[in-house]
C-alpha cells in the first residue's frame, strides 16, 4: 500500500548530470569562495547539520586533511578548493534511480574534458566546469558495526526510512523488527530456506551464484550464506523502503535493479540460481520476456525458484498486494512459458515452484517448435548487457564439450581454469595470463593487508573493485571476512571478463564510471580502484569518478587507487579536494614504469586533531 509522503522524504527531482547537484551548483555559485572557506573552517558543523554527528569515525565530521605539500608554498595559485557539501535533501541521492522510473536512467554523459578536435569558433563563454558536491551523511548516521554484528540489525537512522514507517515497524510483531534505534534481523528465512533445500541441491557447491530479484531487506541472500551459495540481491529504488540500502547496511551483496526493457547488467550463464519470492514482476507479460532473460541469466541446469512464502519474512513494510489466488493464475500462465523454454519442472509444493534450465536444448528441439517457442537467438553476443534490451529470442546453450568443460563445484570453482579461458572464447585470454594474474593479486593483496589494518580487524564487509579484471583481486580477498562486488568497465575495452569472474563463483556487474554505480551513499567499506582512472583519462574527469566514489563510500571508509604515477599522483590532488586522508606510497612491482597507490583511510586521525 501506498504510503503518504511525509514532508522530509522530499524526492529529489532528476538532475541535470549524473554526478552532480543542481542545487550544490546553485549554492556553490551563489556564495562562491565564502562558502568555500567556511567548509574549510567548519566542516564539522557543515556537515553533520541540521543535528551534528558526533561520530568519531565519520570523515565528514572531522576537520580537512591537506598537508600542505613542498609544492604548495611555491606554487603562484592557491591550491584548488575543496568540494562543497550537497544540500542536506540529497543525502540518500541515487542518481540513476530516483523514484517512480523502475531502470536505470541516467543523464547524458558529459563531455570528455579533452576533445581531440576542438571547435575551429570556440563560443566565447566556455560553459562553467560542472559543479560537484559531497553527499553529505543524514542526521544521526552512524557507520555499521563490524561483520558480523552488522548482519543482525541495521541503525534507522542510515537508511532512507519515512518516521511513519518507523511507528509501523516498532509495532510490528513480524520476524523482522525494531528495537531501539534499531531494525533487527533474525534468521527468518530459516524454514523457507530449509524447504527449498529438499528441492535444490544447495549444499556442496554445486549452487553458488544466486540472483534474487525484488529482494526485501536480502534476508534469502542471508541465510543462504551459510550453505556458501553468494546472492546478489536485487530491487528497485522505492520512494520509501530502501531495500537495497538495508541489505547494504547489513553487508550483504545488493544492487539496485529492476527487470524492464533492458537486460541486467550480467552476462548470459551467470547464476545457478534464480529467485522470486513476491517479487512483483509480471512474468508472464509481453510474452514472457522477463523470463527469457531469466533463461538468458541461467546457467545450463540451473534452477528458477518461484513462491510466495507463507510468512512475510521479507520487508513487512512493502505490504505485497497479491493474493495466493492471484498467483496461482499467474502461474498457470508462467507454465506454458517455462515449457516453451524447455525448463523442467522439479517441484510443486504449496506456494513453492522450482523449474530447472536444460543443459543443452537438443532434447527439447521438437517441442520447441511444437510449442512454437521463441526462435533461439542468432547475431547479439549473450553476453553484452549493459543498455542493450531484451531480445525476444532464447539464448543459445554452448555444447559443454565445447565450451571448456562444465563448470566445478564451489570452492574448486575459484582456483580451476574457468570455462570461458579454457575454450580460448576470449581473444588475448590465455590459461597462462589467467594463473598469472592470480599470483599476481595474492602478492598485491598481501600488500594491501599492511596498509590497511581494519582488514583483519572485521571493519570493512562490503568492497568493491572498480576494474575487476579476471576477479583475482576478489579471489584473494577471500582470506578476509568480505565480499566484493567486481566490476567490469562496459564499452570501454574488447575483453569482457564478467563472465569469467561468475564461472570463479564471484559476481559483479557492467559498469559506465562516468555514470553513477546503481547504489545507495555510503554502502562500501572499501573501494579499490586499479587503472580506472588511465581506463576513463579520456571520457569523463578523474573528479566525476572521484566524486562518485566518495558518494558510495561509507564515512571512515577506505580506497585504494593503483594507477601509473603520474596518475596516481594526479587522482592525489583531486583526492585532497575532497579531503580524503590519502598518501601516495610505491607497489612492489618491477620494470621500467612502475604503478603508484593512492591509499586512502578516512578513518585515520589527523595528527593533532
Ligand atoms: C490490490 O488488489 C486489488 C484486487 O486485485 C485492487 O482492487 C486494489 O486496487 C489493489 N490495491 C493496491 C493498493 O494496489
Ligand atoms: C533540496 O534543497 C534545496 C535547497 O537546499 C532546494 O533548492 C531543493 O529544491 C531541495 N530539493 C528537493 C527535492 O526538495
Ligand atoms: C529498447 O527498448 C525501448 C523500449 O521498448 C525502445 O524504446 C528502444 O528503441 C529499444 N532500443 C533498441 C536499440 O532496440
Ligand atoms: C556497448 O557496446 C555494445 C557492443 O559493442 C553496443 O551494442 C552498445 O550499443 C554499446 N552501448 C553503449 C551504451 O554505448
Ligand atoms: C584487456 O584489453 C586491453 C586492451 O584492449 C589489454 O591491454 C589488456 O591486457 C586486456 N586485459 C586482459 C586481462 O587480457
Amino acid at each position: 500500500m501506498p504510503l503518504p509522503a511525509p514532508a522530509v522524504d522530499a524526492v529529489i527531482k532528476p538532475l541535470p548530470r549524473a554526478l552532480s547537484l543542481a542545487g550544490a551548483a546553485a549554492a556553490a555559485a551563489a556564495t562562491s569562495l565564502l562558502l568555500i572557506s567556511a567548509v574549510v573552517s567548519r566542516a564539522r558543523d557543515d556537515y553533520a547539520s541540521p543535528p551534528p554527528s558526533t561520530s568519531a569515525s565519520t570523515t565528514a565530521a572531522l576537520p580537512p586533511a591537506p598537508e600542505p605539500s613542498p609544492q604548495h608554498h611555491e606554487h603562484p595559485h592557491p591550491p584548488p578548493p575543496p568540494v562543497p557539501p550537497c544540500p542536506p535533501n540529497a543525502s540518500h541521492h541515487t542518481p540513476c534511480h530516483e523514484p517512480p522510473s523502475g531502470e536505470r536512467h541516467c543523464p547524458p554523459h558529459p563531455p570528455p574534458p579533452h576533445p581531440p578536435h576542438p571547435p575551429e569558433d570556440p563560443p566565447p563563454h566556455p560553459p562553467p566546469p560542472p559543479p560537484h558536491c559531497r553527499v553529505p551523511p543524514p542526521p544521526g548516521y552512524h557507520p555499521p558495526p563490524p561483520w558480523p554484528a552488522r548482519r543482525e540489525r541495521a541503525r534507522y537512522a542510515n537508511v532512507d526510512l519515512p518516521a511513519l514507517t518507523v511507528a509501523k515497524l516498532a509495532a510490528s510483531q513480524d520476524p523482522v523488527h525494531a528495537r531501539g534505534e534499531w531494525l533487527v534481523f533474525p534468521k527468518g528465512a530459516g524454514n523457507y530456506v530449509e524447504q527449498l533445500e529438499r528441492v535444490v541441491p544447495l549444499r556442496g557447491g554445486a549452487v553458488r551464484t544466486a540472483l534474487d530479484i525484488g529482494c526485501g531487506v536480502a534476508s534469502f541472500g542471508d541465510y543462504l550464506l551459510s550453505y556458501g551459495v553468494l546472492t546478489m540481491s536485487i530491487a528497485p529504488r522505492e520512494r520509501h523502503g530502501a531495500d537495497v540500502q538495508f541489505a547494504l547496511e547489513r553487508g550483504l551483496p545488493a544492487m539496485i535493479g529492476a527487470l524492464g526493457a533492458r537486460r541486467l547488467p550480467y552476462p548470459s550463464r551467470s547464476f545457478d540460481m534464480v529467485h522470486c519470492a513476491d517479487c512483483h514482476v509480471s512474468w508472464t507479460a509481453h510474452d514472457g520476456l522477463y523470463m527469457l532473460e531469466i533463461d538468458r541469466l541461467l546457467r545450463p541446469g540451473g534452477y528458477w525458484v518461484m513462491s510466495s512464502p507463507p510468512i512475510s519474512w521479507k520487508s513487512p513494510y512493502k505490504g505485497p498486494n497479491k493474493t495466493i489466488e492471484n498467483l496461482d493464475g499467474e502461474q498457470l500462465a508462467m507454465e506454458d512459458t517455462a515449457n516453451k523454454l524447455c525448463w523442467e519442472k522439479v517441484s510443486d509444493k504449496g506456494t513453492l515452484s522450482v523449474w530447472r534450465k536444460p543443459i543443452n536444448h537438443l532434447h527439447c528441439a521438437q517441442e520447441a517448435e511444437f510449442l512454437r517457442s521463441p526462435p533461439l537467438c542468432t547475431e547479439d553476443d549473450p553476453d553484452t548487457a549493459w543498455y542493450v534490451n531484451i531480445s525476444m529470442c532464447r539464448t543459445h546453450l554452448p555444447r559443454v564439450e565445447l565450451d571448456g568443460g562444465p563448470l566445478e563445484k564451489w570452492p574448486q570453482r575459484l582456483a580451476t581454469v574457468p570455462p570461458r579461458i579454457a575454450n580460448g572464447e576470449i581473444k588475448g585470454m590465455s590459461i597462462q595470463a589467467y594463473k598469472h594474474d592470480c599470483s599476481v593479486w595474492r602478492r598485491r593483496v598481501e600488500l594491501y593487508g599492511t596498509y590497511l589494518k581494519d582488514l583483519s580487524h572485521r571493519s570493512y564487509r562490503n568492497v568493491m573493485d572498480m576494474n575487476a579484471g579476471f576477479g583475482s583481486f576478489a579471489a584473494a580477498m577471500l582470506k578476509y571476512p568480505v565480499w566484493v562486488m567486481n566490476v567490469v568497465p562496459a564499452n570501454i575495452t574488447d575483453n569482457n571478463t564478467l563472465g569469467i569472474i561468475y564461472e570463479r563463483g564471484l559476481i559483479g556487474t557492467y559498469m559506465d564510471w562516468c555514470e553513477a554505480f546503481s547504489t545507495y551513499p555510503r554502502t562500501y567499506d572499501l573501494i579499490h580502484a586499479n587503472g580506472v582512472f588511465s581506463l576513463y583519462i579520456n571520457k569523463c574527469g578523474t573528479l566525476d569518478i572521484l566524486v562518485e566514489m566518495d558518494r558510495i563510500l561509507r564515512p571512515g571508509g577506505a580506497t585504494i587507487i593503483r594507477d601509473a604515477a603520474d596518475v596516481v599522483l594526479k587522482v592525489k590532488e583531486a583526492a585532497d579536494r575532497l579531503q580524503w586522508r590519502s598518501r601516495v606510497v610505491n607497489t612492489d612491482d618491477e620494470g621500467p614504469d612502475p604503478q603508484k597507490l593512492l591509499i586512502v583511510d578516512n578513518s585515520l586521525q589527523l595528527p593533532g586533531s
